[in-house]
């Protein structure tokens, strides 16, 4: 659901209309619409998630109308339309996963973390959530971390921990 409580004003900076132009050049003249998706997909590999008004300029920039850019944004569940922790946790929470433990790695993570669902830590880091079936159903509990989607499979309690400790030491080196 858009927001209308959170908003990010943004100002896109020269190079990231730059790689705006490369991708609108990919596509016919007066066909500038095709390339909303990779847009977007810039836009939140930027800021982290899609303001309000992060869309608007997104329209603009088209030459489209704002709603064009929403009904895209909120239909795929990969655009984040609210602030999101720079690693966003994503366990498939479909049945074959829950039969093996998604639940439990699930409230885990919310106790690990020490934040809900959706929620972002106070360092920025992490956010989780429960997503629907991710194509790897034999190999539950699965979880995927965006934007690249890399896969952690048959996950216990241990691994997630291992896993949060690496992040975090990514972080600092990065
Ligand atoms: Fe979890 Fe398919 S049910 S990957």
């Amino acid at each position: 659901m858009l927001s209308i409580h959170e908003n990010m004003i943004v100002d896109f900076s020269p190079s990231l209309l730059d790689k705006f132009g490369e991708v609108v050049a990919r596509y016919p003249a007066g066909r500038q619409k095709s390339a909303l998706l990779p847009i977007l997909h810039l836009v939140q590999a930027e800021y982290g998630w899609l303001s309000v008004d992060a869309m608007d300029k997104v329209a603009l920039y088209l030459e489209i109308k704002s709603i064009e850019v929403y009904e895209v944004a909120t239909f795929y569940t990969m655009f984040f339309l609210e602030p999101k922790g720079k690693y966003v946790l994503e366990i498939c929470r479909t049945g074959p996963c829950c039969l093996v433990g998604a639940e439990r790695m699930m409230k885990h993570l919310e106790s690990t973390l020490g934040v809900r669902e959706g929620e972002v830590t106070s360092d920025g880091l992490f956010s989780w959530r429960g997503v629907e079936c991710v194509a790897a159903c034999g190999f539950g509990p699965v979880l995927q971390i965006g934007p690249e989607y890399t896969f952690y499979e048959k996950l216990t309690e241990e691994g997630l921990d291992q896993l949060i400790d690496e992040l975090k030491h990514k972080s600092q080196t990065a």
